[in-house]
């Protein structure tokens, strides 16, 4: 199945559906695959002039569509518990056979992420093609106004008239990149129906640095090493980057779901060392040679040097008294640079906060304020982390609303 963008003026087969999808990326193309597998009528509508266009722009165009490690501890809500559900219900191994029955290549890139050895192009043919088989109908550019309630359902005006349904489902996202169709839309209705929004912000971003702490690390544009970062008990391990602006790398795009302007950040620039105990052998070992070329072996070289520039002295090894030892092995664990803010939504792969999950069945996304109105996906206070975690929320959301609606 292809979807051509129809103008307006092109007569939708009917203006009457059992389900109306508002939002064709992931989670809304699988919640009508779902339904429509039960015999529904479905209609998905979306004001982009083509459908899925993150999962086109992921993983480097190559969708990291799952993760196999996928437990509810890797996403973030204000209710830990309300990805449960669904989570167990539709599983990454689900996603995989589908997957797999489409014939698609995949590898596991690192810590249980699955790419396509392809393109992403394939995942979202393979959802075109599943909801082409159960008679899905799509249509794209088409602008949506918000719905109203009648007694047995939805009535929604849009580019393609006025549209009735039984069971209307919210997938439209969050607000990342607005250049890729993000809006707020989906918070307006929910808001419109009575829900409460969690405050929304940019997730899985780059930090922003300013004054002396992006002077500092100006030169050093493209230099990546290994850290874990920390933030408000959160803690990953893995490549930082240097960028113009701060910081990015999937270490500091994990933290940044988890830190808030102000909240301290420690950067340890020595992961899974003992740092003291490590420059005490250095010294022991090699007492003439100067600290920068010691770091040198653990870290890029132009970075080494500029820390021994700025934030540590640069000396023979053999000439740190004990406590100055220990005061560069604190400075390397927790490495004071102050992040000033985040690259926000124009880069940022999700948007944190959403529709309170509170107000929505954790088994059916069912809205508990309107009868038959489902939200799913990014929309929902549901964020996970780096690694294929919110694609498999969106599919196992869609599937869950799919199922019910
Ligand atoms: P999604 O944003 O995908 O879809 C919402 C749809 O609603 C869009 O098609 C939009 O046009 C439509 N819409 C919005 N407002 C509307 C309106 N007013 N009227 C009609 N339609 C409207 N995740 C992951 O697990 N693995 C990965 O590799 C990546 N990589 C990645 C890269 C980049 C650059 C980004 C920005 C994000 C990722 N992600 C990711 C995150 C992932 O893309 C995201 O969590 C899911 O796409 C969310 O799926 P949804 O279907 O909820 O929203």
């Amino acid at each position: 199945m292809s979807v051509v963008p129809a103008p307006a003026s092109t007569a939708l087969p009917s203006t009457e559906w059992d389900v109306i999808v508002l939002g064709a990326g992931a989670a809304g193309l699988m919640a009508a695959i779902a339904a429509g597998q039960r015999g529904r009528r479905v209609l998905v509508v979306d004001h982009a002039n083509k459908v899925g266009k993150k999962i086109l722009m992921s993983g480097g165009g190559h969708c990291n569509f799952t993760n196999t490690g996928t437990t509810p501890a890797q996403y973030l809500s204000d209710n830990p518990h309300f990805c449960k559900s669904a989570l167990a219900r539709y599983t990454p191994q689900d996603f995989i056979e589908l997957v797999d029955r489409h014939g698609i290549a995949w590898h596991e890139k690192e810590l249980g992420q699955l790419f396509c050895d392809g393109s992403s192009k394939q995942i979202v043919q393979l959802l075109l093609d599943e909801a082409d088989a159960v008679g899905v109908q799509l249509r794209t550019h088409c602008t949506v106004q918000l719905p109203r309630r009648v007694d047995d359902g939805y009535v929604i005006d849009t580019a393609a008239g006025r549209l009735r349904c039984a069971s209307l489902i919210v997938a439209t996202g969050g607000l990342s990149i607005p250049s890729m169709g993000a809006s707020g839309f989906g918070y307006d209705l929910a808001r419109g129906f009575g829900h409460t929004l969690v405050p929304t912000r940019a997730g899985l971003v780059p930090l922003t640095l300013s004054g002396k702490h992006q002077e500092r690390l100006d030169e050093l544009s493209g230099v990546a090493l290994d850290v874990e970062a920390g933030c408000n008990g959160a803690f990953f391990r893995n490549r930082m980057l240097v960028t113009h602006r701060g910081i990015s790398g999937p270490a500091i795009l994990q933290i940044s779901s988890y830190w808030q302007p102000g909240d301290d950040l420690r950067l340890d620039l020595l992961p899974g060392r003992d740092a003291l105990a490590w420059l005490q052998t250095q010294q022991a070992e090699r007492p003439g040679t100067e600290l920068k070329n010691v770091l040198a072996e653990l870290m890029p070289r132009r970075f080494a040097q500029r820390l021994c520039e700025i934030w540590l002295p640069n000396r023979p090894m053999k000439q740190f008294t004990p406590p100055q030892l220990q005061d560069a092995a604190a400075l390397l664990q927790a490495w004071p640079l102050v992040a000033s803010g985040t690259e926000g939504y124009r880069t940022a792969e999700v948007t944190l906060g959403g529709v309170d999950t509170g107000g929505v069945s954790s088994r059916t996304m069912e809205s508990q304020h309107a009868p038959g109105l489902y939200f799913i996906g990014e929309v929902l206070d549901v964020t996970g982390w780096l690694g294929g975690y919110n694609f498999q929320w969106a599919w196992a959301s869609g599937m869950a609303a799919g199922s019910a609606a």
